[in-house]
């Protein structure tokens, strides 16, 4: 049958009521890929759930399809949120889809393009602010206190629930859970999200848990550092989050099931940014490279052991951040006259090298 969106397909597992309306991108189900290249070179058995393939280009739209329904259903006519930019291009598409207004607080300059493009595409009233994502959404939390608005970042319960839908996705696609679950951390829903959903999922149906193994971006390393992170700076700008809103369950999640956050420097995110795409064929944005980062820096610590059933989350895809991909580029595309002979003297030479 057709997939008809996380709504539906899970309404058992989700707070969906006969009240809930049935909004849907048809988000959900996106290919757990197996990466037979990095699996070979790192001696695991490695697969990437790919998230960027989500109507909006990431796992945001998880938790943003439950949560905009929510406050549909309890009569909201507007929704807000702060944004590193995923968050703000799934509540702009599911605000719009629902024919509500979403006001989204952005930190000036730190947002990819690609994801303002969608904000704007997608009608959101949009604010910058010349401060970072935590001053940011410590403003939206208060600002919906006060008025008839309602607040979509991942402290509401909704977003959280929808989220957890993937690790559902991940269990069936591989028959149980895998040995680790290595996912990005910014401001920990995501990972606390995966870990909620792998406990139902296995009260259900017995498919096992995993350890989950999260990892933050150095230079915003709160978690690891067990210090709020006054100026975050990475170029992974998703998760350039220095005061995580979901910090206790974070570490609830790595204690429960054994797992560890860790940190990745900018050095490996781009080098994991670059990996992905030249050797399995997926382009994913940098700050989901994190989690590849770390299984890579996990595997030559001896961390995962050889042979391990490891599970990447791929949280976002590469087109949203096409400046940072553009800069990798250490020479500019060859230039060469609109001549068909001086093209093939250049293909052939690197055809025969
Ligand atoms: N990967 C991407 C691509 C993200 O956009 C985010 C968070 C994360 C990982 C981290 O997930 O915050 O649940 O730990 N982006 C948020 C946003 C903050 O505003 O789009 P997390």
């Amino acid at each position: 049958m057709t997939w008809q969106g996380l709504l539906k397909e899970y309404a058992e597992l989700l707070p969906v009521t006969d009240q809930t309306p049935p909004l849907s991108l048809m988000e959900g189900n996106t290919p757990l890929l197996s990466f037979p290249t990095l699996s070979r070179e790192l001696g695991i058995e490695l697969y990437g759930k790919f998230e960027g393939l989500n109507p909006t280009g990431s796992f945001k739209d998880r938790g943003m399809v439950m949560a905009v329904a929510k406050a549909i259903e309890e009569g909201s006519k507007s929704i807000i949120c702060a944004s590193t930019g995923n968050t703000s291009a799934a509540a702009a598409a599911y605000a719009a889809r629902a024919g509500i207004r979403a006001i989204i607080v952005i930190p000036k300059g730190k947002v990819a393009l690609g994801k303002l493009a969608q904000a704007v595409m997608y009608g959101a009233e949009i604010v910058e602010i010349d401060g970072n994502f935590d001053e940011a959404l410590q403003m939206v939390r208060k600002i919906s206190e006060k008025s008839a608005v309602t607040l979509v970042n991942s402290v509401n319960p909704y977003r959280i629930d929808g989220q957890k839908t993937a690790a559902f996705e991940v269990c069936d696609q591989l028959g149980s859970a895998p040995d680790i679950l290595a996912i990005p951390v910014g401001n920990a829903g995501n990972i606390s999200a995966y870990w909620k959903g792998f406990k139902e999922y296995n009260e259900k149906y017995q498919s096992g848990l995993p350890k989950m193994m999260g990892f933050e971006a150095e230079g915003a390393a709160a978690i690891v550092k067990n210090k709020v992170i006054e100026q975050p700076e990475t170029i992974a700008t998703a998760i350039r989050i220095g005061n995580p809103a979901s910090w206790e369950l974070a570490l609830n999640a790595k204690e429960e099931s054994n797992g560890s956050i860790g940190y990745v420097t900018d050095d490996e995110i781009v080098n994991a940014f670059k990996l992905l795409p030249q050797k399995e064929g997926i382009f994913a944005e940098p700050g989901s490279a994190a989690s590849i980062a770390g299984v890579i820096q996990q595997v030559k610590s001896g961390s995962i052991p050889k042979g391990s059933k490891v599970v990447a989350v791929l949280t976002g895809n590469g087109l949203k951040d096409p400046q940072t991909a553009i800069d990798q580029l250490s020479i500019d595309p060859v230039n060469l006259p609109n001549n068909e002979k001086a093209v093939m003297d250049y293909l052939e030479e690197l055809i025969t090298s």
